[in-house]
């Protein structure tokens, strides 16, 4: 399902935001961004403990989680420092009609 969530022109680089997408399985936050020039939709929970992203410090490629500091990479989802060992998920992201979409299996 390809889900228009922003119009582009609201990120600029270095933001972020949170969004609720519906799917049939319920509503899901993502959090989607610019970063090095690039869109990205990811879990807006960490890994690790379950520590909303949203506050996280964006820096280049990389959120910290504000909770114990682990840190991600948005564009793949890895884990790229303890405590978290596990990557969060990525969405695909296409940009349509000055669009930001989401492509959310469903
Ligand atoms: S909850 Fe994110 S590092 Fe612990």
């Amino acid at each position: 399902m390809l889900t228009p969530v922003l119009p582009m022109a609201a990120l600029t680089e270095g933001d972020k935001t949170l969004v609720r997408v519906g799917t049939s399985q319920g509503a899901i936050d993502i959090l989607v961004g610019l970063a090095d020039g690039r869109y990205f939709a990811v879990q807006a929970h960490c890994s690790h403990a379950g520590q909303s992203l949203a506050k996280g410090r964006l820096r280049g490629e990389e959120i910290t989680c504000p909770r114990h500091g682990a840190r991600f990479n948005v564009h793949t989802g890895a884990s790229m420092g303890e405590p978290a060992t596990q990557p969060i998920a990525c969405f695909p992201v296409l940009l349509e009609a000055g669009k930001v979409c989401l492509y959310i299996e469903s």
